[in-house]
């Protein structure tokens, strides 16, 4: 396969291309990445001298690049966007020019070259929120019902990636999964922030009371779901990735973070609830059926192995770890 990655120098992109390397050294990749506040150049120096891997630093609303790069492949996999649902509250411009307008320009090339898979990155925050004493989990047939601008614009690039197999035949899959975590996830998401706060010495933030609940699934397990889609998944279909554990709470889950870590309750501090704060569970019955795929991490294995890693790469997130604090800091001064 000759493969167009977009954002792979974010989190999950990142993880992904190590994974397709590991397992498909004969494939080549062309990461397109715009090389945001997200991305970190330290993630892939491994592949910088690889004849199979190509960097270009560009951005998916560059009607140019985006038309040069795919007409050089025969798949996409398209990670890039806005992910932070704080920084949607804050701004919610980039987020629909990127995660909407970036979608639309990749489809328009992806149909002039016809591309045999076009595979479309999303998440489970578009189908809104679950109940707090409700059980029910979202799957392939829950209506969309986003509550934050990033999930609306996810949404909205759902949507248009669905249109372009119905009207236009462009071979298109859709994966919408949970929250991930594992190495390399951005110091300014839930979990990376809890375990690098506590290894600066300082207290694990928890909005509200901490109630809120969602499923966690770790990088690699996403990685491997992807692979199994484009391998073998249906053309036109939506597949719903999630974890082993259905609904943790982050109270369940930082008390987690701090049992591994040695640490008391002495080290929460609560501050105010995000607005529109969700819950999601997720059912990935379909891809386990018709695919074979589930989980492998639990969330402890998996959190062990994340909180290891961060403490051993202090330096991977020591200097983007001191920019997402100034960024909560602003976000709480615009709040009050
Ligand atoms: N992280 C999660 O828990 C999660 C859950 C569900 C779905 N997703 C989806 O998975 C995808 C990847 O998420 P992530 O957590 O790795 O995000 P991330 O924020 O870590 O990385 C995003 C990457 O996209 C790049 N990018 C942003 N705008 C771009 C543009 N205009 N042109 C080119 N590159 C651009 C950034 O530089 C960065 O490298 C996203 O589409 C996100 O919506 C993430």
């Amino acid at each position: 396969m000759k493969i167009l990655i977009t954002g792979g120098s974010g989190f999950i992109g990142s993880n992904f291309i190590k994974y397709w390397f590991k397992n498909h050294p004969e494939d080549s990749i062309i990461n397109l990445d715009k090389m945001t506040y997200a991305a970190n150049p330290r993630n892939l120096v491994e592949f910088e001298n690889s004849p199979n891997y190509k960097f270009v630093k560009g951005d998916i609303l560059d009607e140019k690049i985006v038309d040069e790069l795919v007409s050089q492949v025969d798949t996409i996999v398209h990670f890039a966007a806005e992910s932070h649902v704080d920084r949607s509250i804050d701004d919610p411009s980039l987020f629909v020019r990127t995660n909407v307008l970036g979608t639309y320009n990749l489809l328009m090339a992806a149909k002039k070259y016809q591309i045999k898979r076009f595979h479309h990155i999303s998440t489970d925050e578009v189908f809104g929120t679950i109940e707090l004493d409700s059980t029910d989990q979202f799957n392939e047939s829950t209506p969309y019902d986003p509550s934050s601008p990033y999930s609306a614009s996810k949404a909205s690039s759902d949507h248009l990636v669905r249109s372009f197999f119905k009207t236009f035949g462009l071979p298109v899959t859709i994966s919408n999964c949970s929250n991930n975590y594992g190495p390399f996830q951005h110091p300014e998401k839930m979990i990376p922030r809890s375990i690098t706060s506590l290894l600066s010495g300082g207290k694990i933030k928890v909005y509200g009371q901490g109630l809120n609940f969602r499923d966690w699934l770790h990088v690699e397990d996403h990685c491997r779901a992807i692979e199994a889609i484009l391998l073998n998944g249906k053309i036109g279909e939506t597949y719903c990735i999630g974890g082993l554990k259905k609904g943790t709470s982050n109270m369940e889950l930082v008390r987690l973070i701090l049992k591994l870590m040695n640490k008391g309750e002495d080290s929460l501090e609560y501050v105010a609830d995000r607005p529109a704060h969700d819950n999601y569970a997720v059912n990935w019955d379909k891809i386990n059926k018709e695919l074979g795929w589930e989980p492998k991490y639990d969330l402890e294995s998996g959190m062990k192995q994340t909180v290891d890693w961060y403490t051993q790469n202090q330096i991977w997130w020591q200097e983007t770890k001191k920019e997402a604090e100034e960024f909560y800091i602003k976000l709480n001064s615009l709040n009050k």
